[in-house]
C-alpha cells in the first residue's frame, strides 16, 4: 500500500512511460510492485533488458478475472503498486481502479487529448458511486498528469487547459512529464533512467529531475488526500 493506479481509456496519452518514470524513481527509496496490465507487456518487455532496481518486482499476465485478488496481494507484500493498464475502457481497468488508493491520468497537453481524459473522471465517478452507497464521504483521489509537454516554456493549449481544469475543480500534477529523448530511450534501452549512456541519450540528467519531482509530488499527494496511508509512506 498504497496502490497507483495509471488509466487513461485513450492509447498513447503517456501511461506506460509515466508509470516505469515513477516506478524507478519509488523504488530508489522503497519496494515497488508494479504490475503491468496490458496484455502486449511494455513493463515486462523493459525488464527483459536485465536492469529492474533490486526493490522492483513486475508481475504481468493478468486478466480482468485475477486483476483485483493480484493488487490486493501485492498491496499486503510491498509499500509501493503501480498499475500501468492498456488505454481502452475494458473491464480490468475498472477492476483496477476499485483496488486504487491513487489514480493518475496521464493525458498529453491538446484540447482533445484532455477531452479524452475525461472518460477516465467517468470511469472514477462510477466507482465513488458505487461505494458511496454505503459510505457517503468516500472520495478515490485522482489527478491529471500532462504530459510530452515541452520543457522550455508552457504552451498556450497546456495553460488553457489547465485554468479550465481549474476552474471545473479537476486536480492536476504541478510537476509535467516533459518531452524527452531519455523517457523513450528506457524503453528502447530497456534500462531505467538513472543507467542511460549519457553520451548516446540527451539530457538523462534533467529527465531524471523531472521524474524525481513528480514521484515527488505523487507522494504528497498520496500523503495529503489519503490520510490513512501517512504512516505506511512515511515509514
Ligand atoms: N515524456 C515523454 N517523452 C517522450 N516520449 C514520450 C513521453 N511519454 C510518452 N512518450 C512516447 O509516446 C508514446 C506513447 O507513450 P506510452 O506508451 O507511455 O503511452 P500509453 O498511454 O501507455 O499508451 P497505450 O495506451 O498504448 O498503452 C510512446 O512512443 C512513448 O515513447
Ligand atoms: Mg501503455
Amino acid at each position: 500500500m498504497p496502490t497507483i493506479v495509471f488509466v487513461s481509456p485513450k492509447g498513447g496519452a503517456g501511461k506506460t512511460t509515466s508509470a516505469l518514470a515513477l516506478a524507478t524513481q519509488i523504488a530508489q527509496r522503497a519496494a515497488v510492485v508494479v504490475i503491468d496490465g496490458d496484455p502486449n507487456h511494455p513493463i515486462k518487455t523493459w525488464a527483459e533488458g536485465g536492469e529492474v532496481p533490486q526493490n522492483m518486482t513486475i508481475i504481468s499476465d493478468v486478466t480482468d478475472k485475477t486483476i483485483g485478488d493480484t493488487i490486493a496481494d501485492a498491496a499486503t507484500k510491498a509499500p509501493f503498486v503501480i498499475v500501468d493498464l492498456e488505454g481502452t475502457a475494458a473491464t480490468i481497468v475498472a477492476y483496477a481502479i476499485a483496488e486504487a488508493d491513487f489514480v493518475v491520468v496521464p493525458t498529453q497537453g491538446s484540447q482533445l487529448d484532455a477531452e479524452q481524459a475525461s472518460r477516465a473522471f467517468g470511469l472514477i465517478r462510477a466507482h465513488e458511486r458505487g461505494i458511496q452507497k454505503h459510505k457517503p464521504d468516500y472520495k478515490l483521489p485522482y489527478a491529471v498528469l500532462f504530459t510530452r509537454t515541452a520543457a522550455a516554456i508552457q504552451s498556450r493549449d497546456t495553460r488553457h487547459i489547465r485554468k479550465s481544469f481549474e476552474a471545473g475543480g479537476i486536480p492536476f500534477f504541478e510537476t509535467e512529464l516533459n518531452e524527452r529523448a531519455a523517457f523513450k530511450a528506457m524503453f528502447s534501452y530497456r534500462q531505467p533512467l538513472e543507467t542511460l549512456p549519457r553520451d548516446e541519450v540527451s539530457n538523462v540528467d534533467k529527465a531524471i529531475e523531472n521524474a524525481e519531482a513528480f514521484a515527488r509530488e505523487v507522494i504528497s499527494r498520496i500523503m495529503q488526500d489519503a490520510p490513512q496511508q501517512q504512516e505506511k509512506v512515511a515509514s
